[in-house]
């Protein structure tokens, strides 16, 4: 017993961690999310077969593994090359010209043992599979605002707002670089609704809003220009398919 209190005492101070959530750890405004694994059985097939446009929400919140997949997908290391690290989206030249934020609404991200992420907009630092807390609070309605009012913004429990720094990408490609950066959203978009399909839950691409307002809610710096915005949620009706239903889709197109 006595044996064990020393044990408690002498290993909490050789923790430099103040918290204890489950799956993320809290270095004072940073967290330390889950490191990325295989946690889906869904083929690629199958997510591209599901994908769909979700606008409508179920009240549940993601759980932070859901989240570390979800941002593991857009930027996040897939090899290390000599130093080069290497992102899970292709980038031209590989001059990997997007910045990732996430806004979290009040009880969006849960943690487990009844705690949830703190509301605010947080950064995502790819190196470190990590989110750095940028505003406290939940801006859910600002970004909603500066959205056209779309209310699957305004109503998901987290929204990816994906900005680009083009000077990374147009000092090496000039002009052309703009179209290359364009193309690039691209694919990370793609991967998070693959992502999200084939982790049961739903996003949609936002394209119309008025990027200097979604700047300021994000309180990106001034060279992040917002390209994208991926609200996420649990469906509140889960979209079914098959392959089997498609045949016969290709079978009335055949005729
Ligand atoms: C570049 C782009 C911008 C989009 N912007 C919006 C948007 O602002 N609001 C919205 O509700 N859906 C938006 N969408 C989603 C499309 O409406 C949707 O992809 C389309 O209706 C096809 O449906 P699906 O994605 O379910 O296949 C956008 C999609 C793309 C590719």
């Amino acid at each position: 017993m006595t044996l064990g209190i020393i044990l408690y005492v002498v290993m909490s101070l050789y923790t430099p961690v103040t918290n204890v959530d489950v799956g993320v750890v809290d270095l004072g405004g940073e967290f330390l999310l889950p490191l990325p694994t295989k946690v889906t059985t869904v083929s690629v097939e199958e997510a591209i077969l599901l994908r769909k446009s979700i606008r409508e929400w179920s009240d549940k919140p993601l759980n932070i593994t859901q989240l570390s997949m979800i941002l593991w997908v857009t930027q996040g290391v897939v090899e290390d090359v000599h130093g080069w690290l290497r992102r899970a989206a292709p980038s031209a030249g590989a001059t990997y010209p997007l910045e990732i934020y996430v806004v979290v609404g009040e009880g969006g991200v849960y943690l487990g043992e009844g705690k949830y992420l703190p509301a605010g907009v947080y950064k995502y630092d790819f190196r470190r599979h990590s989110l750095r807390l940028v505003v406290s609070g939940d801006v859910r309605e600002g970004l909603w605002r500066a959205s056209l009012m779309q209310d699957w913004v305004r109503e998901a429990p987290v929204n990816i707002v994906i900005c680009a720094v083009y000077e990374r990408t147009t000092s090496r490609y000039g002009d052309r670089g703009i179209r290359y950066v364009i193309l690039e959203v691209g694919h990370v978009g793609q991967n998070i609704y693959l992502m999200a399909t084939a982790l049961g839950l739903g996003t949609v691409a936002i394209g119309a809003f008025y990027d200097d307002e979604v700047a300021n809610v994000i309180k990106a710096a001034r060279n992040e220009k917002p390209l994208y915005i991926f609200p996420v949620g649990v469906p509140l009706t889960p979209h079914k398919m098959t392959f089997e239903e498609l045949h016969k889709i290709y079978a009335r197109l055949r005729r």
